[in-house]
């Protein structure tokens, strides 16, 4: 039996679809902080199985032991987090509790029942300001925001408890720009506030929901001035988590691996594919850059085709035809 923290988020939900299709028996817990419970419903109607759900915290020692003690747990996938970067420089406490407290809970009920295998959600965010890309996993971490730090004091927490204990299995699953939806438009990415990140914001620009995309700056080094992310497909992503729960299965140790398609485009190559696959135009106009961000930021996949034996399947235009299919069933709805 698996456990998935956070399993009706956006990435979540579409691990927990493959890890159905492959007849994996989990175990659901989310608190619903960024979720709704009808993913519950779509989960579903795409896999015609229901998995058990909890509705609860990760911090909540008390909900922990009830499922221990109805399950056994082989191992977590561990996706439960805050992960807006803006509102964690306004909420600090909010976030460290959330992310670092709720981790250290889940540790201890999973060392208490002897459950020593993870899967953790770590971010891109960790390489920091470095300018030097592609990003491997043995570059040198540095973080700008409570958010990114809070994934990096994680992984440092986890690499300490593989040292303490060798028989731990864990691995860091640095994840770059995850987009698109699954294919049957039920399950995708719809925050409820204005978006932050470029895809969601395309989406309501070609849906008519906001009128105009802002692009942060076109004067960085990249091919257009625009800049430049490692866009992977939230399905090869979730498909790369059922190969790093393999590989927690057969291997001890604590390894950070990228989790990115190797390229990088920019936002204008962005919008162009999304135009292409939307058949909408997306209005935009060139801004100011956004504090904080940097020219450019891909993955090197070396690892991650070696250790996990994964490959990224989905190009830049399938992730748009997905991402469009979704955010157009729901707008439609609304
Ligand atoms: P999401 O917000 O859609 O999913 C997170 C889920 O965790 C939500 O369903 C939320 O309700 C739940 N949750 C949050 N705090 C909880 C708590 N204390 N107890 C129980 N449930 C809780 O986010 P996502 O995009 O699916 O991201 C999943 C993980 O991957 C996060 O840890 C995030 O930091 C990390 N990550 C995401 C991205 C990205 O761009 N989406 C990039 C790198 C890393
Ligand atoms: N961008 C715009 N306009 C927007 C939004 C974004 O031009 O309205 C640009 C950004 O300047 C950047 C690119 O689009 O060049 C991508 O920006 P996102 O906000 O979508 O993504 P980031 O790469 O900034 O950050 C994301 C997550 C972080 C995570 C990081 C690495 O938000 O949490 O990827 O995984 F850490």
């Amino acid at each position: 039996m698996i456990l998935v923290t956070g399993g009706l988020g956006y990435i979540g939900s579409h691990t927990v679809v493959e890890m159905v299709e492959k007849n994996e028996e989990l175990i659901i817990l989310d608190n619903l902080s960024n979720s709704k419970l009808q993913v519950l419903d779509k989960i579903h109607s795409i896999t015609e199985k229901r998995p058990a759900f909890y509705q609860g915290d990760i911090r909540d020692p008390d909900i922990l032991e009830k499922i221990f003690s109805n399950h056994a747990v082989e191992a977590v996938i561990h996706f439960a987090g805050l992960k807006a970067v803006g509102e964690s420089v306004n909420k600090p406490i909010y976030y460290y509790d959330n992310n670092i407290t709720g981790t250290l809970e889940v540790l201890k009920v999973m060392k208490k029942y002897g459950c020593k295998k993870m899967v953790f959600s770590s971010s891109a965010t960790v390489y920091g300001n470095n300018p030097q890309v592609p990003f491997r996993e043995d570059y040198d971490l540095s973080t700008t925001n409570p958010y990114g730090a809070s994934k990096r004091m994680i992984e440092d927490i986890l690499r300490d408890v593989y040292t303490a204990d060798p028989e731990w299995s864990i691995t860091l699953l640095r994840y770059f720009n995850p987009i698109g939806a699954h294919k049957s438009g039920l399950i995708g990415e719809d925050p409820n506030d204005i978006p932050n990140n470029l895809l969601p914001y395309v989406s309501k620009v070609a849906t008519g929901e906001l009128d105009c995309l802002c692009v942060f700056g076109d004067d960085y080094k990249t091919l257009d001035g625009t800049g430049v992310r490692d866009y992977i497909h939230v399905v090869d992503l979730a498909r790369g988590h059922l190969k790093a729960l393999d590989y927690v299965r057969n291997n001890a140790g604590a390894e950070a691996i990228n989790l990115g398609t190797g390229n990088g485009y920019s936002v204008l190559q962005v919008v162009k594919a999304y135009e292409k696959a939307s058949e909408r135009s997306v209005n935009y106009k060139i801004t100011s850059r956004r504090p904080g961000d940097i020219a450019s930021c891909y993955a090197c996949v070396e690892k991650a085709n070696r250790l996990l034996d994964w490959h990224a399947k989905y190009d830049l235009n399938q992730m748009c035809e997905d991402a469009w299919r979704f955010a157009y069933n729901e707008n439609e709805k609304k």
